[in-house]
């Protein structure tokens, strides 16, 4: 996607101005800076970004400005990608199942640290250099995120304290990592895994050089704005006391440190007794939509830029393409007089929403405008 040089001081004064017909996605990068240097201020350790969340080359360029220094990449593409647009910065691998021909690109692009979750995998690391940091990574039973994050990769305690002595064995460097599930709104999810990874280690034997406490830190969804600063002093609390020997602390954001990045604005193509239908959907910036619960923060917005402000009616919203699953999962509570031609802007659009654009039936946001301030 090309970013639009021209400089907006809001979305509402470019879309009046301008009145795309197509989607647009609007990058605020002075927002992400600012999420970004809370980040760095408030966590009590290395802090690094998920680049899955959202690989475009100017989110990667704007944290690496902002001193964002060690990048968690899950594929080849994604190394190469930090490699052109964060010269210097250190990999993490943590992608904990890959093929022979992964490991070596992981191995060409110098990744520094390397997560695995069962002996299989960690037998196809036997080739990398002595000393490289291998993180167990620790799976556990615990509710408080949007979706679960177990179910597929993770070795329980006794399976992570096993590869832990085989890490050590190998004569790699021993961490654990875990991932509490994405948007854990509370701060419980770490602590619980931070107990539990000490107890690990210590029934391993093994001291930790780092412990990644991941992703998962949650994004403003809806009224209430998440509280970070308390997920970071829990963590730092619950390291100081789990530990005899407390590890490094490393995390690994994608959602958290993307989503104020991007606004998303779709143009309402026509309103029909209960529905209203957009020119972009789950195929399109709405695709997490159909997995993690609504949020709330969504705006009317009428072709001259405007707000709307009709009484409420709770509506059905379909996306442009000709699938009917193409609707999102809950009806909205939007203005009455929302008319063809207005807009609906969903603010906090930065994770998992343009990657994850498809260009089905040939629709799909590829616009991207940047804004210049903080509006
Ligand atoms: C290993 C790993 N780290 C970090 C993340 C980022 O998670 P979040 O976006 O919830 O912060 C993910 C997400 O899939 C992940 O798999």
């Amino acid at each position: 996607m090309r970013i639009d040089p021209t400089l907006a001081p809001t979305p509402e004064s470019w879309l009046a101005a301008n009145a795309p017909d197509e989607p647009v996605f609007f990058f605020h990068p002075a927002r992400l800076m600012q999420v970004a240097r809370d980040f760095l201020a408030g966590f009590p350790g290395l802090v690094t970004y998920a680049v899955k969340a959202n690989p475009a080359p100017e989110m990667i360029r704007t944290l690496h400005a902002a001193g964002i220094s060690a990048f968690d990449v899950a594929s080849p593409a994604e190394m190469e990608l930090v490699r052109a647009h964060a010269p210097g910065a250190a990999l993490h691998y943590h992608n904990p199942v890959r093929s022979a021909e992964e490991v070596a690109a992981g191995l060409r692009a110098g990744c520094v640290s390397w997560s695995v979750d069962r002996p299989a995998e960690l037998a196809k690391l036997a080739g990398l250099p002595r000393g490289t940091e291998i993180a167990v990574r620790l799976k556990l039973p615990v509710p408080g995120a949007a979706y679960d994050f177990g179910a597929k990769f993770g070795a329980t305690p006794e399976q992570a304290a096993a590869l832990l002595r085989q890490v050590v064995a190998m004569g790699f460097t021993p961490s654990l990592t875990f991932h509490p599930g994405t948007q854990c709104t509370r701060p419980e999810p770490w602590a619980r895994y931070i107990v539990e990874a000490a107890a690990v280690a210590r029934s391993a034997g093994v001291t930790l050089h780092r412990l990644n406490v991941g992703g998962g830190f949650p994004a403003h969804r809806d009224a209430a704005r998440p509280d970070l600063q308390g997920i970071f002093d829990t963590i730092r609390e619950a390291t100081q006391g789990a530990f005899d020997e407390a590890p490094l602390l490393v995390c690994e954001p994608g959602r958290a440190l993307a989503a104020e990045a991007l606004t998303l604005a779709t143009r309402v193509k026509g309103v029909h007794d209960e529905a209203v239908f957009l020119n972009d959907g789950v195929y399109g910036g709405l695709a997490e939509w159909r997995d993690i619960a609504p949020m709330d923060r969504v705006r009317a917005v009428g072709r001259q830029g405007g707000a709307l402000t009709g009484e409420t009616l709770r509506r059905v919203v379909f996306g442009p393409t000709c699938d009917s699953i193409d609707r999102l999962p809950e009806t909205l509570p939007l203005p009455s007089d929302l008319q063809e031609g207005d807009f609906l802007l969903f603010a906090g659009m930065g994770a998992y929403s343009r990657a994850l654009v498809t260009g089905f039936n040939g629709y799909g946001v590829r616009k991207v405008v940047e804004i210049e301030s903080q509006d």
